[in-house]
């Protein structure tokens, strides 16, 4: 990736400037209430800095989305930034109207405000003319009369066209936070910048997010070698003509078998690039794990994990790597009988001299239950569906707007 984009060492004297700092603290909510997690830490760097520096600063963000369970208000989200900031931070119920634009006029220096979940206006959701919105306009306009700026510090919404990502950095000079940067300069090492061999490990949940992050890193030349574990890992067995019996019923019920004509193509024509599982572990009737190699599978079986054939050659693939991504657990892991190919691939990362990237909240779980030292991980993102448009192939929309015009 082009570092084509302003950083915080490029924003000059902030002293008395209002600074829009998006940042994403969308948290899950238990009782009513947000709970602490990392993305409140992540962002609290930025805003300390420049509260530091003199800025008056404004903090913009979402929670939920319009109609689901945990769209509420920002109030509660305050004091676990304040505490994450260690400074006080005053919520004001208000995005773009008048009491809001008291109270940023009223800011003053190293002070910091939170407004109101931006998605409580249907102007942050538009799906064009950002820039044109009231909302832009007014917020920018409140800082562009002290020379404000405003700085995205929210990797994990660029993936959104919104006002309050894209709108407001057209219209002020923008800038990436610390732990944007961070994270840009992580996925430039993962990809464009990558030493090789690079190798990608894709298991979890969701086929369909795997694939299109295979699709890409195959076409695109971005991975030498694909591990697939996971569901992925079953499909693309499928794929390569293997009939993993009566698991395609469950497959098709899901809806994953759509998946099957187009990883065939992959599987026919990149099969070189990827290793596929060789041997799967299953529950037996007293839910004890049982490994058998792929081609001897009946069909009957409730496959959980990869076998410890798979997960050795994927651990060998790893220890040869000098760049890996990996994404989502390949078995079930939360299960002790399950958990062997996640635990062998994860400690194989940690032990590696690769720079290692990873993601996604099972990742972050399974690397706490097998006690990975995230100090020999390269870099956790705690992005969700901006890492994936990323690895996928797409433009940020988020990014391009922070690029020197
Ligand atoms: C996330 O939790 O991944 C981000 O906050 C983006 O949320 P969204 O998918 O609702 O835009």
């Amino acid at each position: 990736m082009e570092k084509n984009f302003n950083t915080l060492d490029d924003l000059p004297a902030p002293e008395g400037k209002i600074v829009f700092v998006r940042v994403d603290i969308n948290s899950p909510i238990k009782d009513g209430a947000p709970q602490p997690g990392p993305r409140f830490a992540e962002c609290a760097a930025t805003i300390r800095e420049l509260a530091k520096r003199g800025a008056r600063v404004v903090v913009l963000a979402h929670q939920g989305r319009p109609g689901d369970e945990d769209f509420t208000s920002l109030e509660a989200h305050a004091a676990l930034l304040s505490k994450a900031v260690k400074k006080k931070i005053k919520f004001v119920p208000d995005l773009y109207g008048a009491f809001a634009l008291a109270a940023i006029s009223k800011l003053k220096n190293g002070k910091i405000l939170l407004l109101e979940n931006t998605r409580f206006y249907a102007e942050e959701t538009l799906d064009k003319d950002w820039e044109k919105t009231l909302m832009a306009n007014r917020l920018a306009s409140a800082a562009a009369a002290s020379g404000g700026a405003f700085v995205n510090e929210a990797f994990s919404v660029s993936h959104r066209p919104q006002t309050s990502v894209v709108g407001l950095p057209a219209l002020l000079p923008a800038f990436a936070g610390r732990s944007l940067e961070r994270e840009l300069n992580a996925l430039q090492k993962a990809t464009i910048g990558a030493e090789r061999p690079v190798v990608y490990v894709l298991g979890g949940g969701k086929p369909d997010d795997c694939f299109k992050i295979l699709k890409h890193a195959v076409a695109s030349g971005g991975a030498d070698k694909v591990l697939l574990g996971g569901v992925i890992g079953e499909l693309a067995v499928i794929a390569s003509g293997k009939s993993l019996g009566a698991k395609r019923d469950w497959l098709e019920e899901k809806g994953f078998a759509k998946l099957l004509p187009e990883l065939k193509r992959v599987v026919d024509e990149q099969g070189h690039k990827l290793l596929l599982p060789t041997d799967f572990a299953f529950a037996d009737a007293d839910g004890i794990r049982v490994e058998v190699r792929t081609e001897e599978l009946k069909g009957s079986e409730k496959i959980f994990d990869i076998g410890s054939k798979t997960a050795s050659a994927f651990a060998d693939e790893i220890k040869h790597a000098k760049t890996v991504y990996f994404k989502g657990p390949v078995g079930r892991y939360e299960e002790t009988a399950f958990e062997l190919g996640t635990r062998l691939v994860l400690k194989a990362i940690e032990s590696s001299k690769a720079f290692s990237l990873m993601g996604g909240g099972n990742t972050l779980d399974a690397c706490e239950k097998f006690g990975v030292n995230k100090k020999r991980i390269g870099h956790l993102s705690t992005s969700g569906g901006a890492l994936l448009a990323f690895l996928g192939g797409e433009t940020l929309p988020g990014i391009e707007a922070l690029k020197k015009k």
